[in-house]
């Protein structure tokens, strides 16, 4: 078979382990699963409502204009109709970016632990990765992403990945430092400035910028959203785009007409306005979290604090052998081997039992192993 030598060197993405698999293959009835960075209050009541409403409409192909979900959310947001536009999953919408910006191999810029569907997507598309080390703690390196890109034009860099707060880091970028950034790319007509907001709901930071706004003011930034975290909506597949006009346009050319299902429109609609929810879910996130750092610091692990639903912490031992003792005890833990992190594992939070066990077993199997 002729395939491209890029796709088959290609390293696919590595999604958490699904509860079913565990439970099958350890023989287990309870497995409690903090491996993807989902909501643990499951979806919104009132999205679930409105799907229900629109379930006798199923026959009918949902509206390739997206017309409710740009209404809504422009005025939620307060940004332009033009410059707002939806896809399934922002995963989607990472991968027509780089469809769009680059021609094979033309380069996408990031850096080391980034979140993996930007390096996963710019190979699918034949586009070259680049990567520029973290700062200690974890932190983006802005100087460095500059340096690169200015001091290696050869490389032809068409986009810059930042997501803003990092996954799996749960580090941030803060309003001053990204402001810099941007000015200093101000002028170039070639590249293209995506910062991905997924877990923008869950930041804690006085001092994390309204990206949003930004792209009124840069000719090229861009700012991604996705309705699978605060909003509970993982499932049905929906992120926002807030882009330029004319990167709007061209994405409308290349999107499918139908990449938006009708349930999850009316279901982001709903859950957007389920004030109550995003309340709920931001206190379990960030109630989770703290009792994770406190657990951890007694337990001698080093973390990183963390502005997603999620914290890294360093197991100071081989992750993958802590993240198989933990399945064993029905607990599913994210390794990131993959993300040049093999001593570290993610834990995303989960309701308060949950966090609990998944510290009882961590605890027992730090003393295995
Ligand atoms: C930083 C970041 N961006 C985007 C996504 C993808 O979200 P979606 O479910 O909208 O494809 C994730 C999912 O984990 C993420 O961590």
């Amino acid at each position: 078979m002729k395939v491209s030598q890029v796709l088959r060197d290609m390293t696919p993405y590595k999604p958490g382990k699904p509860i079913s698999e565990t439970q099958r293959e350890f023989g287990l009835d309870r497995v409690i699963k903090l491996a993807s960075n989902e909501n643990p209050l499951g979806p919104s009541p009132m999205a679930v409502k409105a799907i229900e409403s629109q379930l006798k409409n199923l026959h009918l192909y949902p509206d390739p204009t997206q017309y409710d979900l740009i209404e809504t959310f422009s005025s939620i947001w307060k940004v332009s109709k033009k410059r707002l536009s939806f896809g399934n999953g922002s995963d989607e919408l990472i991968d027509l970016l780089v469809r769009i910006f680059c021609e094979p191999g033309e380069g996408v810029l990031t850096t080391q632990s980034a979140f993996a569907a930007y390096e996963v997507s710019a190979q699918a598309n034949r586009a070259k990765v680049h990567q520029v080390p973290l700062l200690p703690g974890f932190k983006t390196d802005l100087e460095a992403l500059s340096d690169f890109y200015f001091s290696r034009p050869e490389k032809q860099i068409r986009l810059i990945f930042l997501a803003n707060p990092n996954n799996p880091t749960g580090t941030y970028i803060n309003d001053i430092s990204l402001k810099s950034f941007l000015k200093k790319f101000e002028k170039e007509e070639n590249v293209m400035i995506v910062i991905d907001e997924a877990y923008t709901e869950f930041v804690r930071a006085k001092d994390y910028p309204e990206a949003m706004k930004l792209v009124e003011s840069f000719q090229n930034v861009i700012v991604l959203r996705t309705f699978s975290k605060i909003l509970g909506l993982a499932g049905l597949r929906l992120g926002a785009m807030v882009a330029p006009e004319e990167v709007i346009e061209i994405f409308n050319r290349v999107r499918k007409p139908f990449n938006i299902n009708s349930l999850a429109a009316v279901a982001a609609i709903a859950a957007a306005q389920d004030q109550a929810f995003i309340k709920a879910s931001q206190q379990v996130t960030w109630k989770g979290l703290d009792y994770f750092y406190k657990e951890l610091q007694e337990l001698g692990l080093p973390y990183v604090e963390s502005q997603g639903n999620f914290v890294l912490f360093d197991t100071l031992r081989d992750a993958q052998k802590v993240f198989q003792a933990l399945l064993k005890k029905g607990i599913i833990m994210r390794p990131v081997g993959n993300y040049g992190l093999p001593n570290h594992l993610r834990l995303s939070v989960g309701l308060p039992e949950e966090n609990e066990l998944a510290i009882k077993a961590l605890k027992e199997c730090l003393k295995e192993i």
